[in-house]
C-alpha cells in the first residue's frame, strides 16, 4: 500500500525508533511490502519505517537508474532490519542529499566515507557488508532516520541547502518530490 510519508515538523520524525523483536511476522512482511510500495512511488533512494509512522528499526534501500539520483551508482535493493553501524575510518565525504521528509529541498552532509553495516533481513537472517561512497551515504541516511535524525541536523554549511530546482535548474527532469 502506498502510505503519506510524514514530513519534517512532524514530533514522530525525531523520536528513536525500537528494536524489531520477532521476524518473519506477517505484521514485519506487511510493513516491509508498504515501504517498498511507498519508497517506489516516490522515487525514493530508501525510506525508515518512522517515516511511515512505524517506530520500529526497520530500513529499505536502493538505487538503479533513479530520477531523482540519475548519477549515483547503483545500491543493491536491500532490506535491514535492527541496523548497527560501524565507521571503518575517521574519513568523511560531503554531497548533496534529499529526503521524501524534506520535499523539494537539497543540502550537502558530510558522511563516513567507509562503514560497515551489520543487522539482519526480514526472515532473521545475519546481514554484514562493509561499504563506501553513496552507498555507505545512503545507510547513513536511513539509519539516522531510525535516532530522529533528519540531514538538515546533520549539515554545518547552510549555504548550500536550498530548493531543488533552484540549485539545479539545469536538471533535464523536475525531481517527482
Ligand atoms: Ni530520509
Amino acid at each position: 500500500m502506498i502510505l503519506d510519508v510524514i514530513r519534517m515538523g512532524d514530533p514522530r520524525l525525531w523520536q528513536p525508533s525500537f528494536r524489531v523483536e520477532k521476524f518473519g511476522t506477517p505484521e514485519l512482511e506487511a510493513l516491509l511490502q508498504n515501504l517498498r510500495d511507498t519508497m517506489v512511488a516516490q522515487d525514493g533512494a530508501g525510506l525508515a519505517a518512522p517515516q511511515i509512522g512505524v517506530p520500529v528499526q526497520v530500513v529499505i534501500f536502493g538505487v538503479e537508474n533513479n530520477p531523482r539520483y540519475p548519477d549515483a551508482e547503483p545500491v543493491p535493493y536491500t532490506e535491514l532490519v535492527n541496523p548497527v553501524l560501524t565507521p571503518l575510518s575517521d574519513a568523511m565525504d560531503e554531497d548533496w542529499e534529499g529526503c521524501l521528509s524534506v520535499p523539494g529541498l537539497r543540502g550537502v552532509v558530510p558522511r563516513y566515507a567507509h562503514l560497515r553495516y551489520e543487522g539482519y533481513d526480514p526472515r532473521g537472517q545475519p546481514i554484514r557488508r562493509d561499504v563506501a561512497g553513496f552507498h555507505a551515504r545512503v545507510v547513513q541516511h536511513e539509519c539516522d532516520h531510525l535516532h530522529g535524525i533528519l540531514f538538515p541536523m546533520r549539515m554545518r554549511d547552510f549555504s548550500r541547502f536550498g530548493y531543488t530546482d533552484i540549485l539545479f535548474p539545469e536538471a533535464a527532469r523536475a525531481p517527482s518530490e
